[in-house]
């Protein structure tokens, strides 16, 4: 699995998807606010559509927009139905620590058959609950763990030991990328995906000792 490109920028995917090393795209309400969605649902419905069909059939996170429970469920259910390869974001609970939105994510995935997204974890405690409750994919926002001063590697390493202990098959991904360090730390420390943007993987790629080397192979060539 490895990395989703964590951006709603049709070109930034179209890029990276060219180059075969995205496994899939993840999107919130913010990163489209940023990429200039506009339109409400229907402006997210276009875009979605948009991705979906782009990057198929790699997965694509689409987050809801609400926080009702009721319209929750609806819109879940109705965003799955844009795509195939569409799962839902839902976060753990809501703004005020509400509960509900566990059993919507253990109803999604049971009786629905709707993949689901767990998102906004912070910690490995809150990923474990999320994967009994059922969840394809535990979002951890590994950076975000980091700026409140506790060390992220050490909640992905305790969150791998436990799903593979209780054979909880949710893959594990860390979010809120914030170094190109972060990708290789993450994912060695047990997690299966790491959501990176678009100028996160460029760093990843482009090395200036790389660059002076090749410069000196084509000097060397126009030589010989
Ligand atoms: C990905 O799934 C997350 O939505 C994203 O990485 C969150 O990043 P942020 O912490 O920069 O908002």
């Amino acid at each position: 699995m490895a990395i989703f490109l964590d951006t709603g920028n049709i070109n930034e995917i179209k890029k990276y998807l060219d180059f075969g090393i995205i496994r899939g795209v993840t999107t919130n309400p913010t990163i489209l606010l940023k990429c200039g969605v506009t339109g409400g649902l229907e402006g997210v419905k276009q875009r979605s559509i948009d991705i979906a069909k782009m990057i198929s059939p790699l997965p694509l996170s689409v987050e809801l927009t609400t926080n009702d429970p009721t319209k929750m469920m609806e819109q879940a259910i109705e965003f799955s139905k844009w795509a195939p390869n569409i799962n839902i974001k839902v976060t753990l609970h809501g703004p005020n620590g509400e509960l509900d939105n566990l059993k919507i994510i253990h109803e999604l995935e049971k009786k629905h058959n709707v993949r689901v997204n767990v998102t906004a974890m912070m910690s490995a405690q809150q990923c474990l609950l999320a994967a009994m409750a059922g969840a394809t994919y535990v979002s951890l926002f590994c950076g975000r763990v980091n700026n409140m001063g506790y060390n992220s590697i050490e909640e992905v390493k305790k969150l791998r030991k436990l799903l593979d202990q209780f054979g909880l098959k949710s893959k594990i991904i860390c979010a809120s990328t914030r170094e190109v360090l972060n990708v290789i730390e993450w994912l060695e420390a047990g997690g299966d995906i790491v959501t990176v943007l678009p100028n996160l993987l460029e760093g990843m790629i482009v090395h200036p000792y790389t660059k002076e080397t090749v410069q000196m192979f084509l000097n060397d060539a126009a030589k010989l």
